[in-house]
């Protein structure tokens, strides 16, 4: 299920983002790489003049996103994920934790070490605002016992429309490969991705619950 980056397109891709010039003048108290960007985020959502400035930006930088993650962050291929939609301040922990390691896969670790700060921002604030592509369900009967399934266990936290919320990230519409993968991960806690609470609620899945339950998501609007 590895995906194979060839070193040149890697290579490629990195530079491609090296080259985005940076946002405008930087500004003197610019932020520091530790800065609270989910908070720098909410601070730019609420002014729109701000908001088109850095929405542009994102959708340029997102080009080289779209070479994987699909045109608007709306993947083509069911192992990659989609962004379009995705919570700012859950991609913005994703990035942070590919480049402390936390979570790995070495195409996107090397990318987002590339990333300055402000063009994280940008590309969270354009995919905040891309719609999902709704697909609809391969197995009504399937999906209907996944449905059951989530309410009991994931409605809490993902909520009623699988959108997530600050913290939680967006399902609802998710890639299945990458779903299922990504379930499979949490519960054998595999160095690959970890997360504390992820962990308890697959503990008790069978692959027959996983595949139940992504049936169900990776339709969901
Ligand atoms: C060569 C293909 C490729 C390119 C180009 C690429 N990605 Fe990825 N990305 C992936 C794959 C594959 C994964 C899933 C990794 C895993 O299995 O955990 C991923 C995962 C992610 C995730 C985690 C999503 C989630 O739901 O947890 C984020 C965030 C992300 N990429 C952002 C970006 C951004 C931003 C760019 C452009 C600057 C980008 N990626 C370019 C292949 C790519
Ligand atoms: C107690 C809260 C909680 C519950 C309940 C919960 N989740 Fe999660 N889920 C999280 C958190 C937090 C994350 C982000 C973890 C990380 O950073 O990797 C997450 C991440 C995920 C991801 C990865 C998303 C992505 O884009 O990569 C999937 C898939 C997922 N959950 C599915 C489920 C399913 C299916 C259930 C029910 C069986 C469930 N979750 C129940 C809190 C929860």
């Amino acid at each position: 299920m590895a995906m194979r980056i060839p070193v040149a397109l890697a290579t490629v891709l990195v530079s491609m983002v090296m080259a985005f010039p940076a946002l405008g003048q930087p500004v003197k108290d610019a932020a520091p790489a530790e800065v609270d960007l989910a908070a720098r985020v909410k601070a730019i959502q609420a002014n729109p003049r701000q908001f088109d400035a850095f929405y542009k930006i994102g959708a340029k930088s997102a080009a080289v996103c779209a070479n994987c993650h699909g045109d608007n962050g709306n993947s083509t291929n069911p192992d990659i994920p989609n962004l379009a939609g995705q919570n700012p301040a859950y991609l913005l922990e994703q990035m942070r934790q590919f480049i402390s390691d936390e979570r790995r896969n070495e195409f996107m670790q090397g990318l987002m070490k590339a990333l300055k700060p402000e063009e994280k921002v940008s590309i969270v604030v354009f995919y905040s605002r891309q719609d999902i592509q709704h697909k609809p369900a391969t197995n009504e009967a399937l999906a209907a016992k996944g449905q059951e399934y989530y309410a009991k266990n994931c409605l809490s936290c993902h909520g009623e429309q699988g959108r997530g919320n600050e913290k939680m990230p967006q399902v609802a519409g998710q890639q299945p490969n990458y779903l299922s993968v990504a379930l499979k991960r949490y519960r054998s806690g595999s160095i690959v991705r970890k997360d504390t609470q992820m962990s308890v609620v697959t503990q008790p899945m069978t692959d027959a619950d996983i595949a139940t339950v992504v049936t169900y998501i990776s339709a969901m609007k």
